[in-house]
């Protein structure tokens, strides 16, 4: 079996095949970032434009990559939802062209689920498990009992993890996107004299905040007199020191919030192991912390190499691929859902 998945839920155009057995014939990734650059963040007419632009010629690698032409494919999973709408109909109409063409089943799927199927596909997950979804548009914890049945157990009220890293670098002036930048910027430096408290919610939920911590940023810039930096910085070394205490602090609370609330839904709930996914999961002092953590309760933790943790084709084709082998298919009628929750 081979399945294409096509992915264009923000600013990837990603194409990929995966065979029956999970394996990753080709996984073809056109990040966008150097379009949005300037923008310091996913300007979406932009976004959808470029989709449009290079779907085609990522089709065309992504079959050389695995070896295979469109006759050889046995279904299509694209994502449809949730994300930017324009974005999503360019990947969800090409989606459709080629399997109404090739005369193929097609299903449209949900992209968080894509972000937790990357993790069954590198190591078998034990089930059930508790996965943290983190990414620049999503932070959520789910309860997953069986490959596609999800709970969702917390959301965030306000922005995602990610988008605070990109706020919080935008207002430095350090560049974009900001998650990689000060990952970078403050590995392994210790925690100075700045921190945050960890966000609670009055109501006892266990929902995730991070408006809080960014605007403690704000205010902390704003007290001390600190200036966003006139060029995005290549090194450390060009930053000034109370700019990497900041830094520091601010991923230290955003850090220790995820590992948290991810040990406190451990709680009384039926857990063989734990998943970290989505683009945040790609950061290493998150990756460190959450398998220390989850290891001193006997948990394995299960996070996917960076390339499948950020926004990826090989997830979607995967977590499609369980749907298409039970023998179902999406409607020509199925519509984006930008706001598509599981
Ligand atoms: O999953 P993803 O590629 O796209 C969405 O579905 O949102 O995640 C992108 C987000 C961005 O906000 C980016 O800043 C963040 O993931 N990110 C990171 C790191 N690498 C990417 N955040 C913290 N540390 C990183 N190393
Ligand atoms: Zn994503």
């Amino acid at each position: 079996m081979k399945i294409l998945g096509i992915e264009t839920s923000c600013d990837e155009t990603a194409v990929a095949v995966v065979d029956g057995e999970d394996r990753i014939l080709a996984n073809v990734i056109h990040s966008q970032v150097s379009v949005h650059r300037p923008y310091g963040g996913v300007v979406p007419e932009l976004a959808s434009r470029h989709h449009l632009q290079h779907i085609h010629s990522i089709l065309d690698g992504a079959l050389q990559e695995a070896d295979v032409t469109l006759d050889d494919l046995d279904g299509i999973a694209v994502t449809a939802g949730p994300g930017l709408v324009g974005c999503l109909l360019v990947g969800l109409t090409f989606g459709k062209a080629l399997a109404w063409a090739k005369d193929l089943p097609m299903v449209g799927m949900n992209h968080l689920e894509g972000h937790i199927r990357a993790a069954f596909l590198e190591h078998p997950v034990e089930l059930p498990a508790l996965f943290l979804v983190v990414s620049g548009g999503h932070t959520a914890l789910y309860h997953v009992t069986a490959p596609r049945t999800f709970q969702r157990l917390a959301h965030t009220r306000d922005d995602a993890a990610g988008e605070a890293y990109d706020k919080v670098a935008k207002l430095l002036g350090l560049g974009y996107p900001g998650g990689p930048i000060i990952d970078r910027l403050v590995h392994g430096r210790p925690l100075g004299k700045v921190s945050f408290s960890i966000p609670r919610m009055s109501d006892g939920s266990m929902d995730f905040s991070f408006s809080g911590i960014k605007t403690g940023v704000l205010y902390h810039v704003r007290e001390h007199g600190i200036e966003a930096l006139e060029q995005a910085p290549s090194s450390a070394e060009e930053v000034p020191e109370e700019i990497l205490d900041l830094l520091a602090g601010f991923q230290h609370t955003v850090v220790e919030t995820l590992v948290s609330r991810t040990l406190r839904a451990l709680k009384g709930r039926e857990v063989r192991s734990v998943g970290l996914v989505g683009g945040v999961a790609c950061n290493r002092q998150l990756r460190q912390r959450m398998t220390e953590a989850c290891g001193q309760r006997g948990l394995p933790v299960h996070i996917p190499s960076p390339v499948l943790c950020a926004d990826n084709a090989a997830m979607i084709a995967s977590a499609g691929r369980l749907r298409l082998e039970a023998g179902e298919r999406d409607p020509w009628t199925l519509g984006a859902d930008p706001g598509w929750q599981i």
